[in-house]
């Protein structure tokens, strides 16, 4: 390569730098929040500049504020521009500090404190610099329509976990203080390894919101069960078609008493839609119990996967009923 070529390389690649770091560093990019309109009382308050004050009455909050991710990457962000880190989320302070110390209702109400806000101000307050990247879809989202806020799974005053500032020391917690029929789900016997820590909700949901149902974080129920389980994505000869259509339909991801995850025993599950009167179903219907050597067979083990084994889908040159 010429030194040209290299240089043309630098130049790019410096490029593509200051683009992923504007991309993942994120600043003010969102709405700014209207702190009077918040709170009324901090008309004409303006910021303070430094934290340096609050220490006098704050210091147990201020150092434990201090070994959170927010504190570092303040100090390298916003500190050279004057503001106080404490006021990008609890408002301009002046008022605050020049309050009465012995008047503390008075101190008490010229500050945003978040006892007593609503959650969608609250949220507003944290989307000043996370509306970006996974928090894109959080508008519209079950979680944001439903009073869910930030702070319910996200906890910022002090380090409680060792990635994602988490309420909780387990990431599982945090969705179980709300969800806990999903708990009960995660003990039975057939689950995917989340008890075991290999997973999280986290693997399949985006708790921020996403454009697939259930908050899910691909489009589609199968486009997330295909991130790990390529092997059934296909292409397939034959296909089953209700494969292709939705894993949910008999698979419960969360866990299940039966095999396999699955949401009834084999062969109740295969009857649910193959109850024509030949072959399938006239084996369980009574009639023809008892009758050949074959069918009898047919009745015992896993039953119908004794035969239909490859249930996923065939790339067999005779595998149209799925057996080989
Ligand atoms: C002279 C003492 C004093 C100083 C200095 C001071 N505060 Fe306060 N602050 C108080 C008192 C008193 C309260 C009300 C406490 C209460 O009732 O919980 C309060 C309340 C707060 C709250 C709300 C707490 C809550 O319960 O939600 C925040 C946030 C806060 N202060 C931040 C700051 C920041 C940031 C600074 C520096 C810019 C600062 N304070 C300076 C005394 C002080
Ligand atoms: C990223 C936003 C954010 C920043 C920055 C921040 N706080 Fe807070 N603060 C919160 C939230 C959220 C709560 C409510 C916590 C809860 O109880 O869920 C809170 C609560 C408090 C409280 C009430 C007591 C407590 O711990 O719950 C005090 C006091 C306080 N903050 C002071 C400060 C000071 C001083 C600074 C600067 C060193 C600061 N905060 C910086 C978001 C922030
Ligand atoms: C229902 C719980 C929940 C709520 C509500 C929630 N989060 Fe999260 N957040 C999580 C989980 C879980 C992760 C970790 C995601 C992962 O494992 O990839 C996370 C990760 C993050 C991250 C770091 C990684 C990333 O995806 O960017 C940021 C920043 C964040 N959340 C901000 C927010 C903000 C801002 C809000 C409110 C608008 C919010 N969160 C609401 C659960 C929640
Ligand atoms: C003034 C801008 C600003 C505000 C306001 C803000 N954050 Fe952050 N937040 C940041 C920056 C900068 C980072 C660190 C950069 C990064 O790694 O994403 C960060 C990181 C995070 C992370 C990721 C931690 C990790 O381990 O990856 C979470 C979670 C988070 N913030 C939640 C919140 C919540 C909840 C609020 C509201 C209470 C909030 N933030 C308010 C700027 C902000
Ligand atoms: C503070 C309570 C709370 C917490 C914490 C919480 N959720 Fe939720 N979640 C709700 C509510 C309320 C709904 C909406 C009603 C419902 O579907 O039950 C919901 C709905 C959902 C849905 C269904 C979304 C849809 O579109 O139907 C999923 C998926 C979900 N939550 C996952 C999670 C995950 C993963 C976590 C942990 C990271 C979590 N939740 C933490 C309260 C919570
Ligand atoms: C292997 C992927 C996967 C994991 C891991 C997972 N989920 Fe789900 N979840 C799904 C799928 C797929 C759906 C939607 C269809 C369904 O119900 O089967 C769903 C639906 C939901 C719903 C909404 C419908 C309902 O059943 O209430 C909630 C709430 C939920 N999940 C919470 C959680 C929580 C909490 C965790 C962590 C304990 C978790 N999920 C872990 C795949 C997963
Ligand atoms: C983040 C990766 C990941 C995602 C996404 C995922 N799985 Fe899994 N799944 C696993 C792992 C790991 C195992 C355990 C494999 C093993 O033990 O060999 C597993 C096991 C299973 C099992 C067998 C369980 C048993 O008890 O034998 C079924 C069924 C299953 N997954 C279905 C699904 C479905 C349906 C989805 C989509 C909703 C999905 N998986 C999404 C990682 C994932
Ligand atoms: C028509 C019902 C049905 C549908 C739909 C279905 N499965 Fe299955 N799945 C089964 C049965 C039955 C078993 C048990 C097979 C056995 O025991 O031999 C199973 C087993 C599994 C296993 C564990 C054994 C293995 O083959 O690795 C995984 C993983 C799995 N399924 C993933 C998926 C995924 C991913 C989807 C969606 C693309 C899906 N399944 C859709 C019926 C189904
Ligand atoms: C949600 C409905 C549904 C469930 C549950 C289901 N199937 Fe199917 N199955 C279908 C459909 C639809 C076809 C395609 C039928 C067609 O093309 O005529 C099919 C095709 C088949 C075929 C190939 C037949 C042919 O004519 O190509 C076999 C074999 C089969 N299923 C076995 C099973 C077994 C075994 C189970 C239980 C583990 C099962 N199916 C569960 C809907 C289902
Ligand atoms: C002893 C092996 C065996 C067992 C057990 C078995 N099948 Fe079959 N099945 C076959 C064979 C072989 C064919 C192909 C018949 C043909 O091509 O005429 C078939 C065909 C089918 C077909 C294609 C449509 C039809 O009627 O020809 C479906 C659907 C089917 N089986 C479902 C099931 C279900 C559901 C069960 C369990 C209730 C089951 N099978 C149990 C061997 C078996």
């Amino acid at each position: 390569m010429n030194i040209n070529g290299v240089g043309r390389v630098l130049v790019s690649l410096i490029g593509c730098m200051a683009l992923h770091l504007a991309w993942v560093t994120p600043g003010f990019s969102g709405q700014k929040v209207n702190w009077e309109a918040i709170n009324p009382e901090l008309k004409g308050a303006v910021s303070v500049g430094k934290s340096d004050d609050c220490a006098t009455c704050h210091s147990d909050s201020i150092e434990a504020f201090e070994k959170t991710l927010h504190a570092k990457a303040y100090r390298s962000l916003y500190n050279k521009e004057g503001g106080s880190s404490c006021e990008v989320c609890h408002g301009p302070l002046s008022k605050h500090l020049n309050a009465s110390p012995e008047d503390s209702d008075r101190k008490l109400s010229t500050v945003v404190s978040f006892k007593n806000l609503s959650s969608q101000n609250k949220n507003r307050i944290c989307l000043q610099c996370h509306e970006k990247g996974t928090k894109m879809h959080w508008r519209g989202s079950a979680h944001e329509m439903n009073g869910v806020g930030c702070s319910d799974c996200h906890y910022v005053m002090e380090k409680r976990s060792n990635k994602f500032m988490f309420a909780f020391k387990d990431s599982k917690k945090v969705c179980f203080q709300c969800h806990q029929d999903k708990r009960a789900k995660m003990y039975r016997s057939a689950h995917m390894p989340l008890r075991e820590g290999k997973m999280s909700c986290s693997s399949c949901h985006n708790p921020h919101g996403g454009l697939g149902p259930s908050m899910l974080k691909e489009s589609s129920v199968n486009g997330t069960c295909y991130t790990c389980h390529q092997e059934k994505r296909g292409p397939l000869v034959w296909e089953h078609a209700p494969v292709r259509e939705n894993c949910s339909t008999c698979h419960d991801s969360h866990g299940s008493i039966h095999a396999s995850m699955l949401k009834r025993k084999v062969p109740y599950l295969c009857q649910e839609c193959h109850s024509a009167s030949q072959h399938p179903s006239t084996l369980y219907d009574g009639r023809n119990v008892g009758g050949s050597a074959s069918q009898s067979n047919r009745l015992l083990g896993k039953g119908c996967l004794n035969c239909h084994s490859q249930i996923h889908g065939s790339n067999h040159p005779s595998g149209a009923r799925l057996t080989r």
